[in-house]
């Protein structure tokens, strides 16, 4: 008997753009999974029924892009401790009536700056750039890998005061000291600057300073493009080796189809392929 390949969706709004499709057809011919992923552009307004329907059609797992990670969240009837820590959801699991919510673009970053590009988190003074939704969503994996000390700059220094507190409250430092600040209090010199800031999107640049580049220091930026975003050309001046968010999309993609399939895939291959 032919059964259906089991099926699973990225759920944006936009979603037209999303490599995410590409990305798991290919992991799934490399792994001999039989599945099919899809891009479902939802509602501004109609996330939670979007969802439903993939479920009711037979849907096994999605994705979840802009805007929709905190919606995401919600819906989840059971989360990881890292999504729970993120406040946001990139990878929802569908069993039983149950909605299981997962985070893994914070493991994306680390395997891709650990593991692909081969520089240890650990031992390191870290700065990240920005305190939204991409920076909350990357903080637990990043001081899982116990850094010493971890920097939040953000432009609206509230906002960096209050997520270092958040995570120093719930126990997710460990022995690594955090703490918040604006651009012009940083002081001192960093090992790993890491740009979670959407200001790539428009062509800014976050006001850091050369200064706070260590000698050798690694510079990461989460976005990419065709080409170096402005950050990483300042830092690539300032003497930092720098690496774009290419390897994080491809390793959380990675993570997900992991939690999904028990299989993790193969990525070296795909980066060169999607570079090209
Ligand atoms: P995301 O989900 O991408 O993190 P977000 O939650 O809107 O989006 O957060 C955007 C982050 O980029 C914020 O930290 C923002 O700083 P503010 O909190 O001060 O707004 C930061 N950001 C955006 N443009 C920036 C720029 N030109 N310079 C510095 N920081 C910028």
């Amino acid at each position: 008997m032919m059964s259906m390949p089991a099926r699973y969706a990225v759920i944006g709004n936009p979603v037209a753009h999303s490599k995410s499709p590409e990305i798991h057809a290919w992991f799934a011919a490399q792994t001999g999974q039989q599945l099919s992923y899809e891009r479902l552009l939802a509602p501004l307004d109609g996330f939670e029924r979007t969802v439903r329907e993939f479920i009711a059609a037979g849907g096994c797992g999605a994705n979840v892009t802009v805007p929709f990670k905190l919606e995401a969240h919600a819906l989840a009837t059971e989360l990881s401790p890292r999504a729970r820590a993120a406040g946001a959801v990139n990878t929802l699991s569908f069993s039983d009536g149950r909605i299981a919510g997962d985070n893994t673009d914070g493991a994306g970053l680390v395997t891709d700056i650990t593991v692909n590009a081969g520089v240890p988190v650990r031992g390191k003074r870290v700065l990240l750039l920005g305190a939204g939704g991409a920076a909350r969503g990357v903080l637990l994996p990043l001081l899982s890998e116990q850094p010493t000390e971890l920097v939040i700059a953000n432009r609206t220094v509230d906002k960096a005061h209050e997520l270092a507190a958040a995570f120093r409250a719930g126990g997710g430092a460990g022995g690594c000291e955090i703490r918040g600040c604006g651009y012009g209090e940083l002081q001192g010199r960093f090992d790993m600057v890491i740009n979670a800031t959407s200001a790539s999107l428009d062509a800014e640049l976050p006001p850091v300073d050369a200064a706070s580049f260590a000698d050798n220091a690694f510079a990461y930026d989460m976005m990419y493009g065709r080409e170096p975003t402005v950050f990483l050309r300042f830092a690539a001046q300032c003497g930092a080796q720098c690496r774009d968010g290419l390897g994080m999309l491809i390793e959380q993609a990675a993570e997900s189809f992991r939690i999904w399939r028990g299989v993790r895939p193969p990525t070296a291959e795909l980066f060169e392929k999607l570079r090209g």
